[in-house]
């Protein structure tokens, strides 16, 4: 392993460490203590809190992710790698794209309705931010596990 390899490489993994940690901790830390200890409103409010101060974070781990990832894959790979990677990067378009849409669909609605102190309309636009978030963990949880072990199981 040298230098080359091993800047995109740690910063591919701290991307996918705070994207997909940070989902982790959201679904099963966080989202259960709302749920068990705060009124419908102010569990509103602090969702939204939440995203608010997690989606630029989410933003720049994609960023990085793609940059980082497509460095290794072009510049030292030559554009060719094993089906592992290729899953890789099929997955994390589907979470990419995952995300664009949480973002520009439901999020910016809880945004607009909880300033509006529309609470069915917000309750609504956070469980769909809830259930992408969901699939966005499962598949990032995967994709990590294929990442990871994928070197071992097919060679590249
Ligand atoms: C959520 C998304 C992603 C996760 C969790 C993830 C995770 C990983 C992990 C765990 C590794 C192995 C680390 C290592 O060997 O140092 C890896 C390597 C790699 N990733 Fe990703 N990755 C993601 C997205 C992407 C994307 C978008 C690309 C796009 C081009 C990509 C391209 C690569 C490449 C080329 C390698 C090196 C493979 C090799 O050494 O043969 N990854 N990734």
């Amino acid at each position: 392993m040298n230098l080359q390899m091993a800047i995109p490489s740690a910063l591919h993994q701290l991307a996918s460490l705070i994207w997909i940690g940070g989902m982790f901790f959201a679904h099963f830390a966080v989202r259960p203590t709302l749920a068990g200890t705060l009124d419908p409103e102010p569990r509103l409010r602090v969702a939204l809190g939440v995203f608010q101060r997690f989606f630029p974070w989410v933003w720049a781990a994609i960023v990085l992710l793609w940059l980082s990832g497509l460095w290794i894959f072009l510049a030292i790979l030559g554009g060719k790698a094993a089906l592992y990677v290729h899953a890789m990067m099929g997955l994390a378009l589907v979470m990419s794209l995952i995300f664009v849409g949480l973002y520009a669909l439901p999020f910016r609605r809880m945004r607009s309705a909880v300033a509006a102190g529309e609470w069915l309309r917000a309750a609504a636009a956070f469980r769909w931010i809830r259930g992408l978030m969901l699939i966005n963990l499962t598949l990032g949880l995967v994709t990590v596990l294929i990442a990871a072990g994928g070197p071992f199981l097919i060679p590249a």
